[in-house]
């Protein structure tokens, strides 16, 4: 509305303008501009902002066009502020996002909104989305956010937007006890076990082709994991978030982590919003920073980020 009152009366200005120096029209581009004054003075007084009210002024128009339905539903309070956002997740990673026995998703990432969600004072309603549909959920506006352990690409960056990095993770590789692979060198002619489209996939197959047949992509990670495990693979790759939990899981299960960190580069996980949700995004970081500051982060992670 704001936005608008702006855009006509600069073209209202503009055609008066056009007429010459009448006063009357002075007089009522005086008023005019009067109004529009007084209006704007209302609006900041009554606390029309964002969240972010620093960046109010010229994020009027971003602010409009990107509100999802979604974001809106989530600002029922009728004001701009956002109360709550809908967050979107594919819980089969635990211990980052996993469902517990009583059916409710859970896990680090979870500890990691809610703590974030905490200290902006907003409400979460976290949906277990699947990792393939987790994006277009984000793009169509069905959800706020993803939050999914999802490291932070180049490639990711140019159809999404991430917060600041908030967690530190690698692949490794796990093989059965008995296996002779000691790193990535070693998997170039073996059938490998990933989770379809996560950076352990887009590794396989940077290494050895894109379309290499030896790539098994399954749709989660415990999948691509009970798969080598069935014989079908000899190596499974995937973050060493989850597959290190696997083995404090399954203690009795004749397999080894193999970490090659000359071979796969640092990651770093982010929140994943809307291209250009810039509301979104800001608020998310303002609470990334705040757990950060106050400890709560690596209270929950157990790790230094830097
Ligand atoms: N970090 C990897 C990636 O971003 C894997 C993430 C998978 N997360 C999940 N919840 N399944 O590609």
């Amino acid at each position: 509305m704001f936005t608008f009152a702006l855009k006509s009366g600069g073209k209202l200005n503009a055609s008066k303008k056009m007429k010459g120096v009448e006063v009357i029209v002075k007089r009522k581009n005086f008023l005019f501009m009067l109004l529009l004054v007084s209006i704007t003075v209302l609006f900041v007084a009554c606390g029309g902002g964002n969240a972010n009210n620093d960046a109010d002024n010229n994020d009027g128009n971003t602010e409009e066009n990107n509100n999802n339905e979604n974001t809106e539903e989530a600002n029922n309070d009728g004001g701009e502020e956002i109360t709550k956002l809908v967050v979107g997740s594919d819980a089969t990673y635990a211990p980052m996002e996993y469902i517990d026995d009583s059916g409710e998703i859970v896990g680090i990432d979870i500890d990691i909104i809610d703590a974030i969600a905490e200290e902006l004072g907003i409400e979460l309603e976290v949906k277990n989305i699947g990792w393939e549909p987790l994006f277009p959920a984000l793009k169509n506006g069905e959800i706020d956010f993803a939050v999914s352990s999802i490291t932070i690409t180049e490639e990711r960056q140019k159809e999404f937007d991430f917060t600041e990095p908030y967690y530190e993770a690698k692949q490794v590789i796990l093989v059965p006890e008995d296996s002779d692979i000691s790193g990535l060198a070693d998997l170039e002619d073996k059938r490998v076990t990933v989770q379809i489209n996560t950076t352990g996939h887009i590794a396989m197959q940077e290494f050895v082709g894109e379309t290499n047949p030896n790539i098994v992509a399954s749709e989660t990670m415990p999948i691509a994991i009970q798969e080598m495990l069935n014989g079908n693979a000899e190596a499974s790759v995937g973050d060493n978030s989850t597959v290190n939990e696997y083995l404090k899981n399954n203690p009795d299960a004749k397999v080894k982590v193999i970490e090659d960190d000359d071979s796969f580069e640092k990651e770093f996980y982010g929140l994943m919003v809307q291209k250009g949700n810039v509301e979104v995004l800001e608020l998310l970081d303002e609470g990334i920073k705040a757990v950060k500051e106050n400890g709560k982060l690596k209270e929950i992670t157990g790790l230094d980020l830097d």
